[in-house]
């Protein structure tokens, strides 16, 4: 098992770039995959789970080559030669890794097929509920099985040709509903999915980009049958996930400021941008381009934070920035509350319990409900043994958790970073000091200590002062 061991914050630098956007890499090489002729994909993001996309579109007929590899980081240009949206029948089971986009996204593309296939998981992803995506599937003729109750991987899938349903989410799911438009695609007639509450759009933007016809009425989302992707090239931004472990750094830190080069904008995923403004942080962006995914810089400056409440719409936006946002929120003055976010309970793991446990072994106070936790911050964070539970987020929050704590903080399990962010590592290295090769500011005694710890400060200054 590998671990990383943090210390104290030595530097924020002052910019930096992040790997590609995960839920748009995986879209791009199914829809290249589905199209027939070429589609050059750049800036893809080569991390586990995006590479099972890969080994499975490549199982189901694509011929993929790459066109250039990062140090430290690997494939982040490549040229997608698809099959056509029959796809090749492919030889063995396919391997989703712990990859929930690709199993159930590719649950959608598969159901429109006139084979069988068996989807595997790697253990995490095996506890995942797959019935979400078997109900509106099955409504749609196409027979999927799994284990137990929740319809648990290896799935087996018997595709068909499909009818179209008018489906509405019973949980906000970016993942169900792009099963859903992807099975429609394939199916003859109109599939509408209905949801109410906006989930991340890009299945919807890729369609777009992929000459696929499709309309929004108010709520409903709705994709016309028979259609096949055209190959199209594609440049895909930064990931705004992986950007806010580096927002929050900056944020958290007074008198610190960051660029965040070339991330995806898309508001279905700048939530985190708004938390943090509530929290108190100064977030902007600037060099915005539209085209496609929107995407700019996101510049960041440090200031003290203030808790906050997230829930109820909002939840679906930030997802996957919960478990940074909690380590903001303990970093911040006051409690803050996280709720609606039942969600984070089938995530790679437990989120909510993984991150409370996490916390209080940090000297955090944290109270969990079955929705959410509330977080009392401005506690002084202790160095401890983060239990990642091999969910990448974990990791990655609290190794910026550890950037603020005394003493040294070691993430176990530290490996399964490689879902999502090649290279995290790297970049960590700068903020401790390790690359001084690019120009970085400082912290000296301006990193953010505990609001105890800075009262006691401003009341020892004020003494000091007084005659
Ligand atoms: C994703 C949707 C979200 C998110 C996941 C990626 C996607 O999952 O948590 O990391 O690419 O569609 P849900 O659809 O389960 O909310």
């Amino acid at each position: 098992m590998a671990s990383i061991k943090v210390r104290k914050l030595k530097s924020i630098p002052a910019e930096i770039t992040v790997p590609g956007d995960k839920s748009i890499s995986h879209r791009s090489v199914m829809f290249a995959g589905l199209a027939k002729g070429t589609t050059v994909i750049d800036g893809f993001l080569p991390s586990e789970d995006c590479l099972c996309t890969v080994a499975a579109m490549q199982a189901l007929g694509a011929d993929v080559k790459p066109l250039e590899t990062l140090d430290g980081i690997g494939m982040v240009k490549l040229e997608v030669t698809g099959y056509g949206k029959q796809l090749k029948e492919p030889s063995t089971f396919i391997d989703c890794g712990n990859s929930g986009t690709t199993m159930r996204l590719l649950s959608g593309i598969l159901a429109g097929q006139p084979f069988k296939t068996e989807l595997r998981g790697d253990a995490s992803l095996s506890k995942r509920p797959m019935k979400r995506i078997a109900d509106p599937l099955g409504e749609m003729g196409a027979q999927i099985e799994g284990q137990g109750e929740k319809i648990c991987a290896p799935i087996h899938i018997t595709g068909t040709t499909l009818q179209p349903i008018t489906y509405t989410l019973p949980v906000a799911s970016a993942q169900v509903k792009s099963a859903v438009l992807l099975a429609g695609m394939l199916a003859p007639g109109k599939t509408t999915v209905i949801e109410p509450v906006i989930t991340r759009n890009h299945t919807e933007s890729l369609m777009t980009h992929f000459g696929v016809k499709w309309l929004r009425n108010g709520d409903a989302i709705s994709v016309y049958g028979n259609q096949e992707p055209q190959p199209k090239d594609i440049t895909v931004p930064g990931d705004i996930s992986s950007a806010a472990f580096w927002m929050v750094a900056a944020a958290a830190t007074p008198g610190a400021q960051i660029t965040i080069r070339n991330v995806g904008l898309n508001p279905t995923r700048t939530g985190v941008i708004d938390v943090l403004l509530r929290m108190g942080a100064q977030v902007g962006h600037s060099d915005e381009k539209n085209e496609g995914e929107p995407h700019g810089n996101i510049v960041v400056k440090g200031g003290e934070l203030n808790g906050t409440h997230i829930g109820g719409a909002e939840i679906s936006n930030v997802i996957d920035e919960l478990p940074i946002l909690a380590v903001a929120a303990a970093l911040a003055r006051g409690t803050t509350r996280i709720s609606d976010a039942k969600e984070l309970r089938v995530k790679e793991t437990d989120r909510i319990a993984a991150v409370a446990r996490n916390l209080r072994a940090m000297g955090v106070t944290v109270l969990e409900f079955e929705d959410g936790m509330e977080i009392q911050g401005g506690a002084q964070l202790q160095g401890a043994t983060i239990e990642t539970f091999h969910d990448h987020r974990i990791a990655m929050a609290f190794a910026i958790a550890g950037l603020y704590a005394e003493g040294t903080t070691i993430i176990e399990g530290s490996e399964c970073i490689a879902t999502s962010y090649p290279g995290f590592e790297k970049a960590l290295d700068r903020f401790l000091g390790g690359d001084d090769s690019e120009p970085a500011i400082p912290v000296l005694s301006s990193v953010p200590r505990s609001i105890g710890e800075q009262n006691a400060a401003a009341a020892a200054a004020e003494s000091a002062e007084s005659p």
